[in-house]
């Protein structure tokens, strides 16, 4: 039986009597048959109830047993001790209320406790109350007690969502989950792919195609992803060369004067760049200029053949009805990577400029590897307003900074344990540090505390489904079974991926 106990500085406690078998994150209502109403409260911590006397009795107990005799019990306390020694306090935050059925925000009241009611709220009822329309469904996994969450694909829409949590805990996973439920629902996404683990969503468990078959598009950057200088534009080079690769402001002057003057001859291309930068008589600008304009050139990724180039344009217009491009960022010298993500982000804000896109859903994996500090501001204000909708995924959440965490919409956290993760998360999170500490603290693998506008900002621990695709970009171990192929000897744990299979011949 559950009981109200007290309330106190906004924590509620229960006391739980015989225990059930309840659990951290789950959802209990007071209901005050009073007034009709009911306080929607969390459990957030589980402790034994310390009432007086059961400290000795244990101790009693455990030296009994050196006394021969019997237990002389007259008055037949003992089944009662026994039950009180179990009996839980749950501590409790207080969520929401119900009054005659709405779900309100007003907890501004307390329940007349003489006329209390502790049930627990059935996990159907709390999705309904989370996620009343269903319009957009994307199925993501299950509650504690195996009830099916779906989350709003409209939830999403506009959104900045975080998902972090400590290494191999299934944050890529949700991240991919949610990819998928997007593209099903007609969604535009793009992945900034550090690991190279996005790569082959598009194929079964079983090695099989599945059915994002057409929907999905890996570009490896100097490889299927080329850039023609032409397409790029004036602007996404000079901000390369700006950001990326600290060009002095008069350097990147005449790199301007150079462009512009090629421009108006047709003339533009990586040879006549050379030669007009070899022209400068300012000895300092013209090698500044050389360095950097040769690095670019080096990536691999620029081009001057029209022939060559990856217009997101026509990439886009393939995928209307769903889809992702793969930006697949692995192995790419630290350097590279953020050419190209500078490069891509702009031609995406200029896409987005000329509706070429109505909105583009954007999966940055370990974003401060390649974004530049002043990106991150940009991308959760101006970017967002134009239609580019980020999800970050992290396992150290103080990389990224706390306004970005403050104005995320959605966050979904797995477990944590290492102390300064969770005072990262703590101090910039809507919901209050202690849930945030208690709950992920104990996280099962795979499973996540999500809240937000997926949740009407109800904290709810759900345990990630499984994805029948080809996993890929987990980390590599020595010892792990190995089997002998025609190709040599094969790590089976990673033989899905080509990039990582061991080979010793
Ligand atoms: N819900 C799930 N059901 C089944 N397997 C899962 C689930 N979530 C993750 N996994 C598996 O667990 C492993 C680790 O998952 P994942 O790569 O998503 O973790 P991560 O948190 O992104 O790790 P990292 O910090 O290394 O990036 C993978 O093999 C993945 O396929
Ligand atoms: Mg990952």
């Amino acid at each position: 039986m559950l009981s109200l106990y007290r309330i106190e500085n906004g924590e509620v406690q229960i006391i739980s009597c015989p225990p059930q078998g309840i659990r951290k994150g789950e959802y209990l209502s007071i209901e005050d048959t009073s007034t009709e109403k009911s306080l929607i409260i969390q459990v957030v911590e589980i402790d034994y109830a310390n009432v007086p006397g059961i400290l000795e009795d244990i101790l009693r107990r455990s030296s009994i047993h050196k006394v021969n005799g019997e237990d002389y019990d007259p008055l037949e306390i003992k089944s009662y001790i026994e039950l009180v020694k179990d009996a839980k306090v749950l501590r409790c935050k207080i969520r929401g209320a119900l009054t005659r059925g709405e779900f309100t925000d007003d907890i501004s009241w307390i329940p007349v406790r003489s006329r209390s009611r502790v049930v627990g709220i059935p996990d159907e009822t709390l999705l309904k109350l989370i996620n009343p329309s269903r319009l957009l469904p994307i199925q993501i996994g299950r509650t504690q007690k195996k009830v099916r969450v779906d989350i709003d694909a409209k939830a999403i829409d506009g959104s900045l969502n975080i998902i972090s949590g400590k290494k191999g805990t299934g944050k890529s996973h949700l991240a991919k989950t949610i990819l998928l439920g997007l593209i099903d629902q007609g969604g535009l996404c793009l992945v900034f792919d550090i690991n190279g683990e996005y790569t082959k969503l598009d194929y079964k468990s079983s090695g099989e195609r599945n059915r994002f078959q057409k929907k999905m598009k890996v570009l490896i950057p100097g490889r299927n992803f080329k850039v023609d200088l032409r397409y790029a534009g004036l602007g996404s080079i000079l901000s390369i060369m700006r950001s990326v690769m600290d060009t002095p402001g008069t350097s990147t002057w005449e790199f301007r004067r150079i462009w512009n003057s090629l421009e108006r001859r047709d003339a533009i291309s990586i040879e006549e760049i050379f030669r007009s930068i070899d022209n400068i008589n300012h000895e300092y600008v013209r090698e500044a200029l050389f360095r950097r304009f040769q690095s670019l050139v080096d990536t691999g990724f620029f081009c001057d053949d029209p022939k060559s180039n990856t217009a997101f344009e026509e990439i886009f217009a393939e995928m209307n009805m769903g889809g992702a491009v793969i930006l697949n960022l692995k192995d790419l010298p630290s350097m590279i990577r953020k050419i190209v993500v500078e490069f891509v982000l702009s031609k995406l804000s200029q896409l987005l400029k000329r509706n070429i896109a109505r909105a583009v859903f954007l999966f940055a994996e370990e974003a401060h590897l390649y974004l530049r500090d002043t990106y991150w501001e940009d991308i959760v204000t101006r970017m967002r307003h134009l239609g580019v909708f980020v999800t970050f995924v992290t396992n150290q959440p103080e990389t990224i900074k706390q306004n970005v965490f403050r104005q995320s919409d959605n966050i979904f956290l797995f477990n944590f344990t290492n102390e300064n993760d969770l005072k990262a998360i703590s101090r910039a999170s809507r919901i209050d540090g202690y849930t945030i500490e208690s709950i992920t603290r104990e996280l099962p693998a795979h499973h996540c505390l999500m809240f937000g506008k997926v949740t009407r900002d109800l904290p709810l621990v759900v345990g990630i489904g499984r994805l029948d695709i080809q996993t890929q970009g987990e980390t590599r171990f020595f010892f792990t079974p190995l089997e002998t192929t025609p190709e040599g000897i094969v790590d089976k744990s990673t033989q899905n991926n080509y990039q990582t299979a061991l080979q010793l011949k």
